[in-house]
């Protein structure tokens, strides 16, 4: 028994109107990595699910909340951050534990999220609109921004609480209301947030957090004729089904899917802080993250060797027990993303590509881990170059002219992120502008400080999440036009 263990499963309640709230049934969640049980979370059915956007509704339509100065949110949404940290270890333990990620990742993920109640409280006093007085002496034109009301939110497992804190802060920081569903895999640290909310001083009904599984829960709030918007991370597949359900009441949707996120690396790169990237960005979370840098494309004159030193670097990676402090590959979510992430890799053996290294489970030990495994000679219209793996399976191609690697980049449904490694100013600009991607970054990648804004191209999503723009995700328009003196008849003229 690792003595991080806890000796009983978490059980944290649902939090409905500012309080517990428990549907009176149950369901588990087992480590990853351990095997055991470590979660008994009370499960929300559709009717649940009516009662927190309720309460939602409620404190929207009569509650103090959406008209509440900026400075009061701000302080509220700042002593959230503040018991996100002084909750830190726990919060991790629990992510840890429910995911399989690395304690220290999950450690400096509580930390990041924290950061982003910090920025989203500094938005709370800067939400404003657009005056017109230039439309003549008689007509003066105010455009207000406005909480644009019940915002239903639904998360995916990989990165809980981090996911959750790109969304409901800045829903807070606009005015609305809030129903959210973490994923049934990993409830806890968004179970907890609801409690910590309530001793920050939210007003009851502002944030209200259910737990339970896609089918009913999920989709009866996307579907719920009382909620005005739909914020969802998660799969390509559902994200489509949240917009479907939006049709009845013609909710807005707001949408962060999956990637299929180039690496280019230029021959005149900085080749070491390059083959860090690569390794990191297909390793981090297990490749288990919509920001995974899971295609390498390298120019042809350095490709061999620097494929090499990829495989080189990939085989020294602490793949084990995410609770210890070591580990930077911890162990697959669940048995379905394991068989997903292997046929993956059966199915690049049979397309012809060149396994490099890994490519198998880790056997003799417990719980579901997959070595870091690396594909060469992979073409572009393979699977494995086209498809989200969501596992640490890096596909690895070359290509020789900038053009090349752009039209490469481009070539998938998606449109997340993209990473560019040249010295080359023009090289790095000229692909910055034609890759068709919400996200790029230049000789660096998987960064986000919380005031840059972050979201898809093409199927990879709707809509931005965090910066500035995020306020106007969540904010509607309304146009206020005034007439000053006399107003000249219409029947008489
Ligand atoms: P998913 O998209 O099924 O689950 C995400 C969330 O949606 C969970 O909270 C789930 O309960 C909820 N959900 C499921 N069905 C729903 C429905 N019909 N209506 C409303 N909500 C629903 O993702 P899943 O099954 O956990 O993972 C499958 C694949 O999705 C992964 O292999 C990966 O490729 C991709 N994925 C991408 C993520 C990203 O961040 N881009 C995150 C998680 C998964
Ligand atoms: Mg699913």
């Amino acid at each position: 028994m690792h003595p991080l263990l806890p000796s009983k499963p978490f059980a944290y309640p649902m939090w409905i109107d500012g309080k517990a709230y428990d549907s009176g049934q149950c369901f588990d969640r087992h480590s990853p990595a351990h095997d055991i049980k470590i979660g008994e979370y009370s499960m929300a059915n559709a009717n649940d699910v009516d009662r927190a956007v309720a309460a939602a509704r409620r404190a929207f339509d009569c509650g103090a909340w959406p008209h509440s100065s900026g400075a009061e949110r701000a302080q509220v949404l700042l002593r959230a951050a503040g018991l996100i940290r002084d909750n830190k270890d726990e919060l991790a333990l629990i992510e840890t534990l429910e995911s399989g990620k690395p304690i220290r990742q999950a450690r400096d993920e509580m930390e990041w999220a924290a950061g982003i109640w910090d920025y989203a409280a500094s938005l709370c006093r800067n939400i404003y609109g657009d005056t017109h007085n230039a439309l003549g002496p008689q007509t003066l034109g105010l455009v207000l921004r406005e909480p644009i009301g019940v915002v239903g939110m639904i998360t995916p497992w990989n990165f809980p609480l981090l996911i959750i804190s790109q969304k409901l802060p800045f829903a807070l920081a606009a005015g609305c209301t809030c129903v959210v569903k973490p994923s049934e895999l990993t409830p806890g640290t968004t179970l907890r947030l609801g409690e910590l909310l309530t001793r920050a001083g939210l007003p009851d009904g502002v944030a209200n957090f259910v737990a339970g599984f896609g089918d009913p829960a999920g989709s009866r709030l996307a579907a719920h004729p009382d909620v005005d918007m739909m914020s969802f991370t998660g799969s390509t597949k559902i994200g489509k089904s949240i917009v479907r359900a939006s049709q009845d009441n013609l909710k807005k949707v707001e949408l962060e899917l999956g990637g299929k996120n180039p690496q280019i690396v230029f021959a005149d790169a900085d080749l070491e802080a390059a083959l860090d990237a690569v390794v990191f960005g297909i390793c981090f979370n297990m490749g288990e993250c919509c920001n995974s840098g899971s295609r390498l494309l390298v120019q042809r004159p350095i490709a061999q060797d620097f494929i090499s030193r990829v495989v080189e670097t990939a085989k020294t990676i602490k793949v084990g027990d995410p609770l210890d402090q070591e580990t930077k590959v911890g162990a697959i979510i669940n048995e379905q993303q394991l068989s997903k992430i292997l046929g993956y890799i059966e199915s690049a053996l049979s397309d012809g590509a060149d396994l490099r290294l890994g490519g198998y489970q880790m056997k003799d030990v417990e719980g579901r881990f997959v070595e870091t495994t690396v594909f060469s000679s992979v073409h572009p219209e393979m699977r494995i170059a086209r498809e989200e793996i969501f596992g640490p399976v890096l596909s690895v191609m070359t290509f020789d002219s900038t053009a090349e690697a752009i039209q490469i980049a481009n070539d998938t449904a998606y449109g997340l992120s993209a990473g560019v490694w040249t010295r080359d100013i023009d090289t790095a600009f000229v692909v910055s502008r034609r890759v068709r991607a919400g996200t790029i970054w230049i000789n660096t990648f998987m960064e986000g400080p919380a005031e840059l804004c972050f979201g898809g191209y093409k199927e990879s999503g709707l809509g931005r999440e965090l910066g500035r723009f995020a306020i106007d995700e969540f904010t509607e328009l309304k146009t206020v036009q005034v007439h000053l003196g006399p107003r000249s008849s219409w029947w008489t003229h």
